[in-house]
């Protein structure tokens, strides 16, 4: 018998208030699109006839606005986890309205397994192909895929005519069993092939949705002045390491974060010839990968999405015999796995909201309260890479707030993984410091010069230990900000 094709609309129906909902892809790609806006409406529908509608949602990352921005328009979503940038979630989560829980990305498909986080009732995901005998090839984002397909009691697949079923053969599919039985992950190399290129599913509990849709992804915004030259100030600190012997002359794979800035970092190190053609393995392939992959600079690249724009990903489909030498695309456990990224050696580039002159770093909490994104992968890679650098303009907000302040509000990433600090004014080498030289050395380098004094008068307040934390004073700068709408007002 074959495998049974419904419409949106009766998939929506096929999914309870109260369902635990788990969604494939990684940031917009590779992510359903039709049936969850089909199923906003339909909760707005329920709302309407008072009946309650909310669901639970599982995804690997972000996702794109016809999930998290509908479903959260319609009232529709109950708790959410990990990862999201979308700006009416984002208000729902801290307005209390939508219960979220963060946490690393690589945690997120074991957690499911392990069940800290209930169960998956439904999973919802895009494909490129699906064959009778319940092969299932994504699309060109993966995430939490591989386990919501094999957890959930019925899967949804929208079986999306806009991607290409060529894209067969990108994707290394491997879900690692679980502890005690969990043996090393066989990868070697960035390159390395470990699982199958689909992902097995009973036929029995799938349902084929049929859609023609387009990636919901954008474009990025051009290098300006500061982001140009926080690329130069890594590329080139990079240089002088390979000089000194610090990383070697075959270079190491690098990991680039999400955004605008960590684009034209990795713009910036193709145009660097002295660094030496190399291989990126990180969760988010973005546009200038793609770009640095067609002019040799980068050899291979291994993610778990292509988060391109739209013209970029028709591009990559026009060339895929190419393209598919040089890409492999993984399931998030796989991409951000701890192990592997000890293992391989990885050079860690991610943004920071916040760093203090101590090396903490505040990635999520917008003065401490507010959620922004979540952790997304930077725990993952900067916990456990070979070189953890972080880097962020020195000012957000016209000037009004220092990237830089004495005490951060929130501590994603602390002291003792982070190394390397960048900001459009220079490098802060945080290695083998001690906490007052590392704050010397933040002051200096990378905070912006309006808010140099007052970062060195708290510094020098007087406070004796190993790190000169003044308890009185260790948010004026967040209080200025609060009480004035200005860090420069802040009084020690
Ligand atoms: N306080 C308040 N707002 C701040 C701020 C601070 N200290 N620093 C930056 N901002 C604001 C900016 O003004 C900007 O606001 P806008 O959107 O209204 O213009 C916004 O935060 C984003 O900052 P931007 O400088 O444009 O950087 P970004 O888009 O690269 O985002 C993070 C930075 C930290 C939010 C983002 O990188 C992130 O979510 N990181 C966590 C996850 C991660 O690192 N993933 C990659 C791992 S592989």
């Amino acid at each position: 018998m074959s495998i049974k094709r419904i419409t949106a609309e009766e998939a929506a129906q096929l999914i309870k208030h109260d369902d635990n909902v788990g969604f494939s892809g990684f940031t917009h790609a590779g992510c359903p699109k039709v049936v969850p806006a089909v199923l906003a409406k339909r909760a707005e529908e329920e709302h309407a006839i008072g009946n309650p509608f909310k669901i639970g949602m599982f995804t690997g990352a972000s996702t794109g606005d016809s999930i998290d921005g509908a479903l959260v328009r319609a009232k529709a979503i109950k708790f959410r986890s990990p990862y999201q940038t979308n700006n009416d979630l984002r208000n729902a989560i801290n307005s209390g309205e939508v219960v979220y829980f963060d946490l690393h990305l690589s945690h997120m498909a074991q957690e499911l397994r392990y069940g800290f986080l209930g169960p998956v009732d439904v999973a919802v995901i895009e494909a490129a192909e699906v064959t009778e005998t319940g092969e299932i090839i994504p699309t060109c984002g993966v995430g939490i895929m591989p386990t919501i397909t094999r957890l959930a009691k019925l899967v949804i697949v929208e079986l999306n005519k806009w991607h290409s079923a060529a894209i067969r053969g990108m994707h290394d599919l491997y879900e690692a069993p679980d502890p005690p039985q969990r043996s090393a992950i066989a990868m070697e190399a960035v390159d390395t092939r470990i699982g199958n290129e689909y992902v097995k599913v009973d036929p029995a509990k799938i349902v084929i949705v049929e859609t023609n849709q387009a990636n919901e992804g954008g474009g990025f915004t051009p290098v300006d002045e500061v982001t140009a030259k926080i690329g130069e100030h890594v590329a080139n600190f990079l240089v002088n390491e390979m000089k000194a012997g610090r990383i070697p002359a075959s270079f190491l794979p690098v990991q680039s974060g999400v955004g605008n800035i960590a684009n034209a970092v990795l713009a910036a190190m193709g145009d660097n010839k002295q660094i030496p053609d190399f291989k990126v393995y990180t969760e988010v392939i973005q546009d200038a990968v793609i770009e640095l992959i067609e002019n040799g600079r980068v050899l291979f690249a291994s993610g778990s999405s292509l988060t391109v724009s739209n013209p970029c990903m028709e591009k990559i489909y026009g060339n895929l015999s190419f393209f598919k030498k040089k890409i492999v695309l993984r399931p998030s456990e796989i991409s951000n796995n701890p192990e592997l990224i000890r293992r391989l050696g990885i050079i860690a580039m991610n943004t920071a909201l916040e760093v203090d002159i101590f090396g903490n770093v505040n990635s999520t909490h917008v003065m401490g309260t507010k959620m922004m994104n979540g952790i997304g992968g930077s725990g993952d890679f900067t916990r456990n890479a070979y070189l953890s650098i972080f880097q962020t303009p020195s000012t957000a907000k016209e000037g009004k707030i220092s990237a830089f302040v004495p005490m951060v509000s929130h501590t994603d990433h602390h002291e003792h993984s982070v190394k390397i600090i960048v900001s459009e004014y220079g490098v802060a080498d945080l290695r083998g410091k001690s906490p007052r030289e590392r704050a010397e050395c933040i002051i200096e380098h990378c905070a912006h010069p309006d808010y140099r004094p007052l970062l060195r008068q708290y510094l020098n307040s007087g406070v004796k230990g190993q790190t000169p934390v003044n308890l009185y004073n260790a948010f004026i700068f967040h209080k200025a900000f609060m009480e004035t709408g200005d860090m420069r007002n802040a009084k020690c």
